[in-house]
């Protein structure tokens, strides 16, 4: 039985992952989820397996050695998944040490400590031990708009927020780590993500937190701004299949010409809101799109990101299975039915951020 030592599991992405590990592994895997809970990190997104006998988890900083140092010693660990991050680019813009802490020093943490427990005495290591980097198409910068251009593997590193620096910086580590060590790893840099538990302070989800209450909808600069959107659970088999048939110290974009400006994805909200809500229900009544609301632009926003998924197709048969307008209808349907966690967790101390973000 493979044990898994997955890293931030307790925020969007890493939640997803690891029901879809649960739901196609069931009891022939062990998960260890390793996560200090910051504001992102929330425990009920996994109520759901928290009583498997195959499921541990560790509230631990990745920052502190010991603890994982620890982790790594107590168990024998055959896969990491390393999802834990810092994720918000306002929030980087606001205050970039914290991204350097977490994503590049605890990084380094991971790193060493799983090349500590792996290495055998000749340098070598272990064998069927893997470590998959979970990174970001930020990395690659931005593509200029209505071009047909897009980011390979081989594209150059040009990040320009902090939070994309940092990425990039603790992708450069994983690199180092391959090149100097044969340390086996791969990278993974997926387009943005969508689907459940994903916290408000992300495009979708506070879009539609937002247009529930009749709140306004802030667009940034002119809104023309494109991402390249990705429903999580496409997301989290890519990584299980580029763990399992990558070729190590291989990295792999994740993505799939899903590309949309921001206003439409946000009419495209809108119009489904209306779709699904049922007839009487008040909230059709708040939804609108006179709520449009452009505000100040980003500082150094990107103007557009776009994958090309052709190395990941053709060499693993992964692509993206589930259609934009299918994965916003199963999106919205669970912030539907899961109204209690929207509350829970706007609630306190999203409250501050939003009132000072949006000021
Ligand atoms: P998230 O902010 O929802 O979750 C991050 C998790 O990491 C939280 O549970 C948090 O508590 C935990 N964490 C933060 N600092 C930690 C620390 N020092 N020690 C232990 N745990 C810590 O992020 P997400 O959107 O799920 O992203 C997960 C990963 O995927 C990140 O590495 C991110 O860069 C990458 N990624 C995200 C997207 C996206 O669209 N969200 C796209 C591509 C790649
Ligand atoms: P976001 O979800 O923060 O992801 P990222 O910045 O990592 O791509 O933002 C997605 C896009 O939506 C980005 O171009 C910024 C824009 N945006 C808004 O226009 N308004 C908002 O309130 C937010 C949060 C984002």
């Amino acid at each position: 039985m493979r044990t898994y030592l997955v890293t931030g599991g307790a925020g969007f992405i890493g939640s997803n992952y690891i029901h879809y590990m649960f739901k196609k592994y069931d009891n022939d895997i062990r998960i260890i989820n390793v996560d200090v809970l910051t504001y992102a990190g929330n425990l009920e997104n996994l109520k759901d397996i928290e009583d498997r006998d195959n499921y541990t988890f560790v509230k631990a900083d990745i920052c502190d050695k010991e603890a994982i140092s620890k982790i790594f010693s107590e168990n024998d660990i055959d896969r990491v998944v390393h999802f834990a991050a810092e994720s918000h680019v306002d929030r980087s813009i606001r205050n970039p040490e914290v991204f350097v802490n977490t994503n590049v020093l605890g990084t380094a943490v991971m790193l060493n400590c799983a090349k500590a427990a792996w290495e055998n005495e000749d340098g070598t290591f272990k064998e069927d031990k893997k470590f998959l980097h979970v990174s970001t198409d930020e990395v690659y910068g931005s593509l200029p708009d209505d071009d047909t251009a897009f980011f390979y593997e081989t594209s150059p590193i040009d990040p320009h927020s902090p939070y994309s620096a940092s990425k990039a910086s603790s992708d450069m580590l994983v690199k180092a780590y391959i090149d100097t060590y044969h340390f086996p790893a791969n990278i993974t840099n997926c387009s943005n993500n969508y689907g459940p538990y994903q916290f408000p302070e992300k495009l979708i989800p506070l879009i539609i937190n937002n247009a529930l209450q009749g709140k306004k909808l802030p667009v940034y600069g002119d809104g023309k701004n494109v991402r390249d959107w990705l429903y999580v659970e496409d997301h989290a088999k890519a990584i299980d299949m580029v763990q399992e048939q990558g070729k190590l110290g291989e990295r792999y974009n994740i993505g799939g010409h899903n590309e949309k400006q921001n206003i439409e994805i946000i009419e495209i909200i809108l119009d489904t809101l209306q779709e699904m809500l049922p007839e009487g229900d008040p909230r059709k009544e708040l939804v609108s799109r006179d709520l449009i609301t452009y505000v100040e632009d980003r500082k150094g926003h990107d103007r557009r990101y776009a994958i090309a998924p052709d190395k990941i197709k053709e060499e693993i048969g992964w692509y993206p299975e589930t259609m934009f307008k299918d994965g916003i209808k199963l999106t919205i349907k669970w912030f539907f039915e899961n109204e209690d966690w929207m509350k829970n967790v706007t609630s306190g101390d999203y409250q501050k951020y939003y009132a000072e973000m949006y000021k």
